[in-house]
């Protein structure tokens, strides 16, 4: 039986581990054209999104990883989106870091903010290396990565991703 998920705060933000609950606030997050632009998904077939989501919600993880789930402080505790810690693409054997927002919250630091200490918490609880391949249009989310201290490795393969380590 896998441990739960640790919880973390920041100065503005709460993570906890992604439930079921927050579904639909993940599926209207997708449906954003623009939220999803870089990333590959089933985001054009609602019923496989929709599957997509739940699986990844519900999902065993190995021990300290899974989806966090971004909120502002309470009172206000609004959806922002969610950081993840998985093996890559749900398989491994990398072990992935990865954000999303809702597009609302984009540049104010919020994803910087958030992945920094799902990264620690891999780093130094975890005792492993993490890696982000992000699409090289993605200019955002490479900084994201360059922000939270991530080493750029290099193209993969000839796809139009750049892996992202560290
Ligand atoms: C990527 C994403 C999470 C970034 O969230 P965010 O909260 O805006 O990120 P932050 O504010 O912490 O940092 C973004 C940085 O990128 C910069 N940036 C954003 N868009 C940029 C662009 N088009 N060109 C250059 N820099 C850009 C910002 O200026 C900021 O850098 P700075 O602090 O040095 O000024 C958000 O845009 C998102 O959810 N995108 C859709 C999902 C996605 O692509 N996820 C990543 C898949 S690999």
């Amino acid at each position: 039986m896998a441990s739960p998920l640790p919880t973390f705060e920041t100065p503005r933000l709460t993570l906890r581990p992604r439930t079921m609950a927050e579904l639909e606030d993940c599926l209207a997050m997708d449906r954003d054209p623009e939220v999803t632009r870089h990333i590959d998904g089933p985001w054009a077939d609602p019923e496989a999104h929709r599957r997509f989501v739940a699986d990844r919600i519900t999902r065993t993880y190995p021990d300290g990883m899974g989806y966090w789930t971004v909120r502002t402080k309470s009172p206000e505790e609004r959806f922002l989106g969610w950081v993840l810690l998985i093996p890559a693409d749900a398989v491994g054997p990398e072990i992935e870091i990865g954000w999303r927002l809702v597009r609302a919250a984009w540049g104010l630091g919020y994803a910087t903010e958030a992945a920094a200490p799902i990264l620690a918490h891999a780093r130094e609880t975890l005792r492993v290396a993490a890696i982000a391949d992000i699409d090289a249009d993605n200019a955002g989310s490479i900084r994201v990565a360059e922000k939270i201290g991530l080493r750029r490795i290099g193209p993969v393969g000839t796809s139009r991703y750049i892996r992202y380590s560290g």
